[in-house]
């Protein structure tokens, strides 16, 4: 059966590109999106590719992803530091979860050395930019596969 993994992006990575690119870079999220489904093809599984500025929506989909697929990859983006409710619904659900982020995170501001997210997931990248991403997907991958 074909594999499916949710890719779930929070507030302001739609503005990728535009947005601070001294830190983020100049790829926007559609090339990313792109990026990313090409590595899925490798790896056999069928990326959907989402973004919102909503934390309530972001809570949905985590619901969703546990019905609709096999692995969840998530860069909450601000929200990772702040959310609770996001927390909470990566424990409620069990498939593998890797947590993302294009910069790094520790080299940055004191307030984003910590994550509500990281105790749910089973492991996280940042720092590597888009290729993150690409990280991710091979690492959930494997995750799936053994
Ligand atoms: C981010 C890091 C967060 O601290 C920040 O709020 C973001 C993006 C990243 O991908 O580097 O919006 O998640």
């Amino acid at each position: 059966m074909q594999k499916i993994i949710y890719i779930v992006n929070g507030p302001n990575l739609n503005l990728l590109g535009k947005r601070e690119p001294g830190i983020y870079g100049d790829t926007t999220l559609e090339e990313i999106a792109e990026m990313s489904k090409n590595a899925g093809k490798q790896n056999e599984i069928n990326i959907n590719f989402l973004q919102s500025n909503d934390e309530g929506k972001i809570v949905d989909w985590i619901q969703e992803s546990v019905i609709k697929s096999n692995g969840l990859i998530i860069n909450a983006a601000g929200y990772t530091h702040t959310s609770i409710a996001i927390m909470d619904a990566l424990l409620s659900i069990k498939i593998p979860i890797i947590e993302v982020h294009l910069s790094n995170i520790y080299k940055r501001e004191d307030f984003r050395h910590h994550s509500y997210l990281s105790r749910a997931v089973n492991g996280v990248i940042c720092g590597f930019g888009p290729y993150g991403y690409i990280m991710s997907i091979n690492a959930i991958s494997n995750i799936i596969d053994n």
